[in-house]
């Protein structure tokens, strides 16, 4: 069985894009892949974290990912700090790593850009503890929103290099994207991407926003004057962006919802999008709820170190050996 291997980083709330362009595929994936899911904290902290944040947004992912429909008999769940081995691989990686391409990576270019100051050297170099992340696991495939699939186009050059340099060590992994729904847009910038750390809260729609408030904000969300629902990405984003939000919760093609809704108007489409989104948050925060107040969550973590280590472990004496930190 191909392994499959993904990270969330508990940063922040989790919005609609991270469950569309990333856990939408981890769960399709589950019953085909050997899969190993886990939590990106040793990532989150690249920024400054408020610890009992940190904690608080580390129970809600595992909660939602559970909620989402992941599998712990199926998957191997787990907290990246859990597994000591992702952070000695990531600094052996990072030590095969050029400082001028991780320069190159769009999301410290982002910072700079911004004129960013206080760049922790961590941020710097995630993408190396990234392809770590990855490579421990031999994964094969990688199921990731747009905005990661550089960092593990990244990786397959850094396997290519430790490979040539130390004989045949790690798998090359393929980044897979979904078809539709790989780079869900801000409401109220359509030509931004959705993200956790918006400032605007109004763009974003947080998976546990409150339903009739999440409701509001795709009834509020930016679109054109065109006035027609069609698929026009350049002219019309942020009916694009409504038109891919609604397909993937509604498991309708696009082509189709855009039939539906010939010859009406942007308020009607609207308001389907919206209850769609009402529907599918009120399901989901019920699940969430009651895993939170179960045992589930430790149970689940427990058991996912457990089996994640054996596969780290065993992986990082070979690397070791190879690179002759393994005397005897
Ligand atoms: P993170 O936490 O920023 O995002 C988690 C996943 O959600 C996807 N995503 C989106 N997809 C569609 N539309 C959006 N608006 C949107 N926003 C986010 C991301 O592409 C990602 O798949 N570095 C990673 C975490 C990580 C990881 C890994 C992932 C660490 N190690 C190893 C895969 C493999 C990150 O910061 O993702």
């Amino acid at each position: 069985m191909k392994r499959c291997l993904s990270g969330i980083k508990p940063t922040g709330m989790l919005t609609l894009g991270n469950y569309i362009g990333a856990i939408r595929q981890f769960v399709t994936l589950q019953d085909e892949y050997e899969m190993f899911i886990f939590i990106a904290n040793l990532h989150a902290i690249t920024v400054a974290q408020d610890p009992k944040e940190l904690k608080t947004n580390t129970k809600n992912l595992i909660a939602l990912y559970l909620a989402c429909g992941l599998d712990p008999e199926k998957v191997t769940l787990f907290l990246q700090s859990d597994v000591k081995e992702h952070a000695e691989l990531g600094w052996i990686l990072t030590c095969h790593s050029y400082m001028g391409e991780l320069s190159r990576m769009t999301q410290y270019k982002d910072k700079i850009a911004k004129g960013e100051t206080n760049i922790t050297a961590g941020l710097f170099t995630y993408p190396a503890l990234m392809a770590g992340d990855i490579i421990l696991y031999d994964a094969d495939v990688v199921p990731v929103g747009i905005d990661q699939k550089q960092h593990v186009e990244l990786c397959r050059d850094i396997v290519e290099r430790f490979n040539n340099a130390h004989g045949d060590t790690f798998t090359s992994p393929q980044p897979m994207t979904p078809k539709v729904g790989a780079k869900i847009m801000d409401l109220q910038d359509p030509t931004k991407k959705m993200s956790k750390s918006e400032d605007n809260p109004k763009g974003t729609i947080a998976l546990l926003d409150e339903p009739s408030v999440a409701r509001k904000k795709i009834k509020s969300a930016i679109t054109d004057s065109i006035g027609i629902v069609q698929y026009d990405i350049e002219n019309q984003p942020g009916i694009a962006n409504l038109l891919t939000i609604h397909s993937c919760l509604s498991g309708q093609s696009i082509e189709d919802i855009v039939q539906q809704f010939e010859g009406k108007g942007y308020g009607d489409f609207k308001g389907v999008v919206a209850q769609g989104v009402f529907d599918f948050l009120t399901d989901l925060q019920a699940k969430h709820n009651e895993i939170l107040t179960s045992k589930i969550i430790e149970k689940t973590l427990e058991e996912g170190a457990a089996k994640a280590t054996l596969v780290a472990r065993n992986k990082m004496y070979k690397v070791k050996k190879k690179l002759g930190l393994q005397v005897f």
